[in-house]
């Protein structure tokens, strides 16, 4: 295992000087422009649908409607974890109305501008049904999924936790919100879909294209070899991205009913029913504890919302079954079924809210006790997994958060808030645990060598800004032990090696598994050989699926500590991060530039999620009232202040041959509750309701 090597992104000079194409830049002869019409209501049944105004608009092609559409079969072979974004998909297939800002149908001209004011156009009738759309815990309509996000169970529990709990000398009851959060790429949702008889190719915006090009043949009823999903270049995804969403589809039908290529783009309020969004979570922790801080029980309940089309709940309760030696634990994870578009991933979709619960809640119970938070923590460190009783593949927990103290400083500064401009602001410290399961998925990749002794690497991944395609590479290089200029890597489409989408921070130790695999049966090949490539080349395709199935049962997780400063406007409830560092151990860091980039970006996130990330539901109308950048506020530059990332070298012989945990997601849990814990050392006030904006402070 080689140290990390910090190399600058390959694809960086085509991103800066504009060379990178995305989505709808391919500029294909003959485009059309589709623009969607949202449902205006949020329940019913869609009556009819008058399109002679929007016909009659220069530039209008067609108008693509119910009546219009091709049949999509919505029991066609899809791929792993796509289900939940298939009711969405189903595009125009049916009449009933399950949300606002649904797609009723869509207008197509020669521009997008001419398709928009044929949208505008479009006039939908809808026999309306009154919409339920207000999250209430208790509500007798929520449901308990088997599983939650098909990756765990429902319900668990090991012990009593109700008889431990009642039993504990320590109890606390405590109850936590998170707001709905969008993803908001840079890149909004879109796409470019040309047919070429009954061959479909789709350039878009999407984590995934070999996924993506599975589901998209399942559901139109083709073989999956005649659909080319091509995402060279992706400008964000966030989760959002890592199912087709309804866009991508919306190209393709609209592109079928007009026989040319038709390219689709949202906007950003389009995007806020489309795009799929972090659902809200309603959260009850129940903690039992001795007077030391050891944590006897632990009753984690969780309500999230979902659309009438699936029962889609987030994993939020997984971190509390497995952080700390517990061993009475209950979990249960329920979602309302309500009139609002389908919730899906976004940026460590249910370990970042859950962990805002958990973490708030560990701080309250050290506050409570008077034992030092990072040592309270310390004091509950399983040596196993208390779920399953495996061993962990590594574990840094502690050493993350005694380093991450050491370096923030905490000891002194947790002693006690202090004020400054003459008491106007108040500045106090807050730490988190933070964990990510290490998700590793099978994976294919190919290395060949012609006989000019050109080498070209290939795998159906994306990168979706994250750096992939330079550590690939660099992984590339490290396997064939030639220098990265002599190589190509090819990525970005689905006729390549299948390969899973880019999410659950997987990308580096799948990916890069199948592609170390693939360079070294080249380099034996070619050894075999006696170095000399023959006259049709080689060519070795690596697969990773017996790898993973081998890997031995072990509780796999990346661990960090998040640290924060803050600073309170006693006058104005504003809360400003002063500092905050995150210390992670995660395996091996391939590029130290590109997995601090990555870290800091997410750290950057949970600072949104914790001060001003909320997707507020619109009561009266239904869909969303806040619906773009000026109402739904992310952190600016401005937001951010001294902020650190720092690895703790580990390796980790349980994970597969690149030895890293992946990161991204691991940088944002825990950073809301580092935030807020910080906000109750500054005031005293528990912020319990994400985001803690100033109404909460005053
Ligand atoms: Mo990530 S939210 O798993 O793309």
């Amino acid at each position: 295992m080689t140290a990390g090597n910090t190399v600058a992104r390959v694809d960086g000079p085509e991103k800066v000087t504009g060379r990178a194409r995305y989505a709808v830049e391919y500029q294909l002869p003959g485009t059309a422009y589709a623009w969607p019409v949202g449902s205006t209501v949020a329940a019913g049944t869609l009556r009819s649908v008058d399109v002679e105004a929007a016909l009659a608009v220069p530039g209008v092609v067609a108008v693509l409607t119910h009546d219009n559409v091709v049949r999509l079969d919505p029991a066609g072979p899809i791929s792993p974890a796509h289900g939940a974004a298939v009711p969405d998909l189903l595009l125009l297939q049916d009449r009933e109305i399950v949300f606002r800002g649904q797609i009723v149908a869509a207008v197509i001209a020669e521009s997008a501008e001419a398709a928009r004011e044929g949208a505008s156009r479009v006039e939908a009738t809808v026999d309306e049904r009154p919409a339920s759309l207000h999250l209430s815990v208790g509500d007798p309509g929520a449901v308990v999924p088997e599983m939650t996000n098909d990756l765990s169970p429902g319900r668990t529990a090991r012990g009593d936790a109700d008889a431990e709990l009642a039993a504990a000398p320590v109890q606390l009851d405590l109850c936590y919100d998170t707001a709905a959060q969008f993803a908001m790429p840079m890149e909004p949702h879109a796409a470019t879909a040309t047919w070429d008889g009954d061959r479909l190719t789709v350039y878009c915006s999407d984590q995934g294209p070999n996924w993506t090009a599975v589901t998209l043949a399942g559901l139109l009823g083709l073989p999956e070899t005649d659909v080319e999903v091509v995402a060279d270049y992706v400008g964000g995804g966030f989760g959002s991205k890592a199912a087709p969403r309804p866009p991508i589809m919306l190209a393709v039908l609209a592109a079928k009913l007009v026989g040319r290529p038709v390219a689709v783009a949202l906007d950003r309020p389009q995007s806020a029913p489309l795009a799929t969004y972090r659902s809200p979570s309603r959260q009850r922790v129940r903690m039992g504890a001795t007077d030391d801080g050891r944590i006897t029980a632990l009753i984690h309940e969780v309500t999230g919302q979902t659309s009438r089309l699936i029962p889609y709940v987030d994993q939020t309760a997984t971190m509390s079954r497995t952080l700390y030696d517990v061993p009475h634990v209950r979990t249960v994870s329920s979602t309302l079924p309500l009139d609002v578009a389908t919730p899906g991933w976004v940026r460590a979709p249910g370990e970042a809210p859950g962990m805002f619960a958990l973490e708030s809640a560990v701080d309250e119970l050290a506050v409570h006790l008077g034992i030092d938070p990072v040592e309270l923590r310390a004091r509950n460190e399983p040596a196993v997994d208390p779920g399953t009783g495996y061993p962990f593949s590594s574990r840094r927990l502690v050493d993350c958060l005694r380093h991450g103290a050491d370096a923030f400083g905490w000891f002194e500064l947790s002693a006690g808030p202090w004020e400054s401009a003459h008491g106007r602001f108040r500045h106090g410290v807050g730490v988190a645990a933070a964990s990510y399961p290490v998700i590793i998925f099978p994976s294919r990749a190919s290395a060949s060598i012609d006989a000019a002794g050109t080498v070209v690497v290939e795998i159906a991944a994306a990168d979706i800004g994250t750096g992939a395609r330079t550590v690939l590479h660099q992984l590339a290089a490290e396997a064939l032990d030639r220098p990265m200029s002599s190589i190509e890597l090819r990525m970005g489409r689905s006729s390549g090696p299948a390969a899973p989408f880019a999410g659950g921070s997987m990308g580096t130790g799948s990916w890069g598994w199948a592609v170390q695999g693939a360079c070294e049966a080249l380099t034996k090949e070619l050894a075999t050989a006696g170095g000399r490539v023959p006259a049709e080349g080689l060519r070795v395709v690596h697969d990773t699926t017996a790898d993973v199935g081998a890997l031995g049962a072990y509780n796999r997780h990346s661990y960090g500590a998040q640290f924060a400063q803050v600073r309170v406007d006693r006058f104005t409830g504003e809360t400003r991060v002063e500092r905050l560092l995150g210390v992670y151990a995660a395996g091996r860091i391939v590029n130290p530039a590109t997995a601090r980039s990555q870290v800091v970006g997410a750290m950057t996130m949970g600072l949104g999620m914790a001060l001003m990330e909320a997707g507020e539901t619109d009561e009266v109308l239904g869909g969303w009232a806040t619906q773009d950048l000026a109402s739904y506020h992310v952190p600016a530059h401005a937001d951010v202040g001294d902020l650190d990332a720092v690895f703790l070298p580990e390796r980790d012989e349980h994970i597969g041959s690149v030895g890293g945990k992946g990161v991204g997601e691991i940088g944002i849990v825990g950073v809301a509750a580092a935030i807020t814990n910080a906000v109750a050392h500054a005031t005293g006030v528990r912020v319990r309701s994400l985001p803690a904006t100033p109404d909460k402070l005053l």
